[in-house]
Formats: C-alpha cells, structure tokens, sequence
C-alpha cells in the first residue's frame, strides 16, 4: 500500500519526534528525505499515512528503533579521512607510553557498523609491531557506541561484504587484518579481542562507560543542533581522564561549544586536549 503524501502538520511533528529522541535536527525542507527513508518501512507495516505513523510511533518501541535507523545516516568507511588514525599511531600512542599509561582506553561515540573502532584496533596493532613492550600488552581497549542496533549487530560480527569491506582499506591491511570468509572478509580475532560495542544515545549519560583517554566522535555532531553540540561536550569532557584527547570529524570543531579543550596542532590538521 502506497504511503499517503506528507503534510506540513506531519512533518513537523515527527521533525519535533525525531530531534527529542536523537538529536538530529532536520530542516525546514526535508520531507523528501522523510518520505524516501520511511516509505519502505511503512509499506512493510502497513501504515498507510505519516498520521497513522505517528500515532503508531507512540506506542511502539520497536516501530521506534527501526525508524531511528531508517533516519540516521551511518555512512563510514575504513580509515577515514586517516589523519585521526595517523595521529593516534604516530603522536598519542607514544605520549601514553612514555608516561607509562598501563591503560589506554579509546572510545568511539557514533561508530556505526565498527570500521572506526576496527581501525583503531589495527592501528594499535601496527604500533605494536613498530613499539613492541612501549606499552602492556592488553592496554588499548576500544568501545564502540551507536544508537542503531542494526548497525551494532554488524559490528558486532566483524564480517563486511562488498564495498563495506573495501572502502578504505589497503590491499596489505586486508590480508594482515582479516580472513576471507564465503564471500566476506572477518576482522580476525586478534583484532577484535580489544573491541566492544554497546548501544547508546548521545543524548543520555555517559556515566555507565567509565573514563577515556581518548575520544574519538566524528561525523555526528554535525546533526545536532548548537545547545545539544555543547551539552554533549561538555559531558565528553567529564567523561575524559585528565590530559585526554577528544578528535572530531574534520568538518567538525569546538568552536563556540566548549572552553574546555585546548587546540592541538600536528601536521595539516588539529584535535583536541582537556585543559
Ligand atoms: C555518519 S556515521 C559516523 C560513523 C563514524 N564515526 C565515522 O566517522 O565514519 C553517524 C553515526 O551516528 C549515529 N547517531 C546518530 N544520532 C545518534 C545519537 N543521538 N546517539 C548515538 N549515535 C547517533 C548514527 O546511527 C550513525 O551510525
């Protein structure tokens, strides 16, 4: 059953719907971008108009969590944008040993289907290689959180196919960090072994994950309107242990959000450290 066009009083309020639950703000003029993301979902439902899905909406939690993961985007890929990577195995890796950290822990907030996570993972591997005994063996531990379960399932398993598998990743990094499997490729278990996820709303607290030494929030925070960008700054920023490092996307900055960090500067870019 086709799904009944979008009104204006529709829009708004699944728009108000969506930034109460998520945070993502969406335009005046998205509703081309709301019909094409929850067409498919409502046919399967047989919801035949965005009033009747709202008022579904209400009531029903698992309607909500799959319209959560109908709106966001979770585009990713490996190494992306590799200077985060490059500054963590070439600058933040070796501050930590040289202070002697016996733990180093990551975070990253808004994962997606892992490759961010994975990737640290390899890039500690990589250091390893390079810095055998600079730092304990088990002292990197990576946390992946999103607010999508579909895409946390996929993390979870380790296991990419098609251009999820490829995007990103070097042809020596594939052989190194992964065994082909039927027709995917699986993180190999070394690789894994310092990597969880749990799912988690940017919006709630961040007590329950303990403290990091370093975050790692990318391509998120663009979604969200200027009061949210600066609560969950701020929030961030409690959550890192002293001298912690926050690394945004590189279409992202602190700017006016938060005085609590202080620029860092390495080569063509910047991240962040807890003042
Ligand atoms: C574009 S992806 C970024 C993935 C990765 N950090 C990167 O840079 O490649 C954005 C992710 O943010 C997640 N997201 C959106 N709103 C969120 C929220 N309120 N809390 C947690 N995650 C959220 C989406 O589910 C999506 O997986």
């Amino acid at each position: 059953m086709p799904a009944k066009g979008l009104t204006s009083e529709d829009y708004n309020a699944f728009r108000t719907f969506l930034e109460n639950v998520s945070g993502i703000v969406l335009g005046d003029n998205k509703h081309y971008l709301v019909t094409s993301r929850l067409t498919r979902l409502m046919k399967e439902q047989n919801i035949e108009s965005f009033s009747v899905l709202m008022q579904h909406i209400k009531r029903d939690g698992k309607l909500r969590h799959r319209i959560m993961d109908a709106m966001t985007t979770n585009e990713t890929s490996w190494f992306r944008d590799s200077y985060p990577f490059d500054i963590l195995k070439e600058q933040l890796l070796p501050e930590f040993a040289k202070k002697q950290a016996r733990q180093v822990r990551i975070w990253s907030a808004a994962s997606s289907s892992g490759q961010e996570a994975y990737s640290l993972s390899m890039i500690v591997s990589e250091y390893f290689q390079k810095r055998p005994g600079s730092l304990p063996a088990n002292a990197v531990q990576i946390l992946g959180t999103d607010i999508s379960p579909t895409v946390l399932e996929q993390a979870r398993s380790g296991f990419y196919e098609g251009v999820a598998a490829s995007r990103g990743l070097s042809e020596e990094r594939k052989r190194r960090f992964f065994n082909q499997t039927g027709a995917g490729w699986q993180v190999k278990d070394d690789i894994r072994a310092r990597v969880s996820f749990r799912e988690l709303n940017l919006m709630q607290g961040y007590a329950a994950l303990g403290k990091f030494d370093i975050i790692y929030c990318r391509n998120v925070l663009i979604y969200f309107s200027a009061d949210l960008k600066r609560d969950i700054l701020t929030r961030m920023a409690r959550t890192l242990n002293p001298g912690g490092f926050l690394v945004l996307g590189g279409s992202e900055s602190i700017s006016s959000y938060s005085e609590e960090f202080e620029l860092v500067r390495w080569r063509n870019g910047v991240i962040y450290k807890l003042a």
